[in-house]
């Protein structure tokens, strides 16, 4: 074995239990998958067109480093206008390569050796990692389905140090599907402010909530200058193989992201950077469409889970339930994997997103509602042979 190549940090980081899970169901015929986190739903007609049309007029070179001029002003009319929140195209916005490239510029931009970010969790499961990777501490404080998978502030104060520089939060929610009360966001924004901290805001599934209201974080007074702002378009757009995300910040904060983009990725794709300003532009009427659906397959799968016997939060956003499963005796491994093996159905161990989510599932509703109903039936089995 050649590990000893590997550099600690990255030793240091499990595998994602995520992997894991789709590598076995791979290998099986008849799964039906929750497990995956990305629309079903192919990219909008016109998004896709858009596309086409960008390599077709000889749109193959590289933008500039913070993306397209035109994608960042669609941008910031896009979040003063949903939001009320502005942003200055041409400092405070960059264009990165998915959500995912947001986090890691926002950890490697801000943090230093050993400085602690705190995370409300579960979480997406690349929130640790990058952090980690960017040679910080995540300090995680676990969410509690009796407090509808919000956060406490008070365990969130009592966590900071002198060492604390983040706080990063995850709303609306993968895994649980919760979107945090203005009550609680507004407990984080006098927190910062007191503790002189920065707000690391993953808003990726800003457009899918039920019945609900989103805080942008940086709305709430006083934070847009203490916040970095992360988004993307594979969630609400459908648009995850187009790896194409962004941040939005203060200025002096985001030249420091920018400067790592710059070293790192360059530029983002622009055949993508032209889809995501016409899908800013012109697909409002696809997210509708989109969410109308998800709303339909949350409320069948909410239902069913909770006629099976496994109590689960009614999810606010995203496209989630987290049923708790250590009711049936079995810890979330044990029940993902027999449930995998004995009825073909794939669902992620709640632990793989942190600590609070021993004990849960996840089953992602991005999923034909007709599969999901056949999954139904098929863990309803499953429990009742336990
Ligand atoms: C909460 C959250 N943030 C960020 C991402 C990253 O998405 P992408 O890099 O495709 O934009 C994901 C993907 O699952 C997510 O669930």
């Amino acid at each position: 074995m050649r590990d000893m190549y590997i550099s600690s940090r990255v030793a240091g980081l499990k595998p994602s239990g995520i992997r894991k899970f789709f590598d076995i169901a791979a290998t099986m015929k008849d799964v039906i998958s929750l497990g995956i986190g990305e629309p079903d739903f192919d990219t909008p007609e016109p998004i896709v067109e858009a596309g086409v049309r960008s390599l077709r007029s000889g749109e193959t070179h590289y933008t500039s480093n913070a993306g397209k001029l035109e994608l960042r002003q669609a941008l910031a009319e896009h979040l003063e206008r949903l939001y009320g929140v502005s942003y200055d195209p041409s400092s405070e916005i960059i264009i990165t390569v998915g959500g995912s490239e947001a986090l890691y510029l926002s950890a490697t931009a801000l943090l230093n050796p050993g400085d602690e970010v705190i995370i409300p969790t579960p979480c997406f499961v690349s929130y640790q990692a990058e952090v980690i990777l960017a040679g910080g501490v995540p300090v995680e404080i676990p969410c509690r389905m009796e407090n509808n998978f919000d956060f406490d502030p008070k365990e969130i104060e009592a966590a900071i140090t002198s060492r604390t520089k983040a706080i990063l939060l995850g709303f609306p929610n993968n895994p649980t599907g919760a979107v945090a009360s203005r009550e609680s966001l507004l407990e984080v924004a006098r927190m910062a402010e007191a503790h002189d901290l920065v707000v690391l805001s993953d808003e990726i599934y800003d457009r899918l909530v039920y019945d609900w209201k989103h805080v942008c974080f940086p709305s709430l007074p006083g934070m847009r200058n203490r916040t970095v702002l992360m988004g993307g378009f594979s969630k609400d757009y459908a648009m995850t193989g187009w790896r194409i995300g962004y941040a939005a910040g203060p200025a002096d904060i985001l030249k420091g992201l920018v400067r790592v983009h710059q070293y790192t990725v360059m530029s983002s794709p622009t055949v993508s950077q032209t889809a995501a300003t016409e899908a800013l532009r012109n697909a409002e009427p696809y997210v509708q469409q989109m969410l109308a659906e998800y709303n339909r397959r949350r409320k069948l799968i909410v239902k069913g889970l909770n006629e099976i016997g496994l109590p689960t939060f009614e999810p606010r956003g995203a496209f989630y339930a987290f049923p708790k499963v250590s009711v049936t005796g079995l810890d979330d491994e044990t029940f993902a994997n027999r449930l995998l093996q004995e009825e073909h159905v794939a669902v992620v161990p709640g632990n793989s997103f942190g600590l609070g989510g021993e004990g849960f599932v996840r089953c992602s509703y991005a999923t034909a509602y007709d599969k999901i109903e056949i999954a139904l039936e098929r863990m309803r089995k499953f429990v009742n042979r336990l």
